[in-house]
């Protein structure tokens, strides 16, 4: 799992505040990062001492850590909802984020829009009044110099993710590749969000604007909790 700015011991009191919000019988959304893994495995461990709980994993990695730590899988054609969704953010302003650090926000976006209450975990390093993190947008791969096209025209500066540890790009879990688009600071975020979706090619990008019902925000010694 890729690591990020920000305190293990701040992103593992998000999870953990978060994970503490799920109750017997629930499906839950699972998302996927350092913060978000926090909470899977302190769902594990609530497992094992008896809570009944299925979850929906956004990506390869979350599908694998909850398999791990015991936590029962489900899809999303096996349910009719998802109770509550848990997943991390690369950058969060009030209620909107910037999502896709690790290449998985088409499928976070599918669960945690799906879910009845979706709940953010952070670390104090994510929190800013502006957003302007790259934009990660997962496109078709023989979309990609059309899509990059109209980024430019959308006065973003798009880059082809390049993997760490395999020569060339970045291929998500669903076969597409990567775009990371600085738009530098995004006054609107909702219209850049409508843009860029209605772009031929884009699979999905990761600004998830209005979706956010809460912010669990770790630090060192508490958790400080935003509610919409
Ligand atoms: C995965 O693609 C992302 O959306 C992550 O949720 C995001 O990058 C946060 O990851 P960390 O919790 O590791 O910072």
């Amino acid at each position: 799992m890729k690591t990020t700015g920000g305190s293990d011991e701040a992103k593992r009191r998000a999870g953990e505040s978060a994970a503490d919000l799920v109750t017997d019988g629930m499906v839950v959304g699972l998302g996927t990062g350092s913060t978000a893994a926090h909470a899977i495995r302190a769902l594990g461990r609530k497992v094992d001492a008896g809570l009944d709980v299925r979850g929906v994993p956004t990506s390869f990695a979350s599908r694998e850590l909850a398999r791990e730590v015991g936590v029962p899988l489900v899809t999303l054609d096996d349910v009719d909802a998802v109770d509550l969704a848990i997943d991390g953010a690369d950058q969060v302003a009030g209620f909107d984020l910037v999502k896709g650090g690790g290449a998985a926000h088409a499928r976070e976006k599918v669960v945690d829009a799906f879910a009845d209450r979706f709940v953010v975990v952070a670390d104090p390093s994510k929190v800013v009044e502006t957003l302007s993190h790259p934009v990660p947008v997962e496109v078709l791969p023989d979309a990609r110099s059309t899509v990059a096209a109209a980024v430019a025209d959308a006065g973003g500066e798009p880059t082809l993710r390049e993997a760490d540890r395999k020569d060339g790009p970045v291929v998500t879990d669903n076969g597409n590749l990567v775009l990371d688009c600085d738009f530098g600071e995004v006054q609107d975020s909702a219209a850049l969000s409508r843009t860029l979706s209605a772009v031929p090619g884009v699979v999905e990008h990761g600004l998830f604007v209005g979706l956010a019902d809460e912010i669990h925000v770790g630090t060192e010694d508490s958790v400080r909790v935003e509610t919409s």
